[in-house]
């Protein structure tokens, strides 16, 4: 099982994703992309590291990138973070078998709800914490579903 996360800028929420979907699922192969390209090559946002350290994950390795037409094949699962990143996701499949791959990571939370990660960059810490915990629940029901040998 391959899964991939994506946010705007690869820098907040789904480098969280990555990290927390992999300190719970062995067996899956996880990355994290961003749907547009002003921090390709960054390290993630201090925010997210720090929320993540105080969870005992680290995102220290993690550089964001941007997402490509390509992943639709690389990956079996496109979670996106918000209604705008899905939207934008879909827009580049190129038919229904790449459009069945993506969904919104909370619907896995809430189904058919399409609610979004609200986006932290211009936010205080308590958005982190937030993002933390709906991004940490959501990742407990995928580890459930995807995590098998
Ligand atoms: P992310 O957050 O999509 O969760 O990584 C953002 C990061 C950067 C920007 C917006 C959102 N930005 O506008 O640069």
């Amino acid at each position: 099982m391959k899964i991939l996360m994506v946010c705007l800028g690869n820098i907040c929420r789904s480098p969280l994703a990555e990290g927390i979907l992999r300190s719970k699922s062995p067996n899956i192969i996880i990355d994290s992309a961003g749907t547009a390209a002003y921090h390709v090559g960054n390290s993630p946002d201090n925010r997210s590291i720090e929320i993540a350290e105080k969870y005992n994950i680290d995102l220290t390795n993690q550089r964001a990138r941007q997402f490509n037409s390509h992943d639709f094949n690389n990956f079996d699962k496109i979670y996106a973070m918000d209604s705008d990143n899905y939207s934008k996701i879909i827009s580049l499949a190129k038919n229904q078998k790449e459009r069945k791959k993506v969904d919104l990571i909370l619907n896995e939370t809430f189904p058919k709800q399409f609610r979004s990660v609200p986006d932290p960059y211009y936010g205080g810490e308590q958005g982190f914490e937030n993002i933390f915990l709906l991004i940490n629940n959501a990742c407990d029901i995928i580890a459930k579903k995807y995590d098998k040998r």
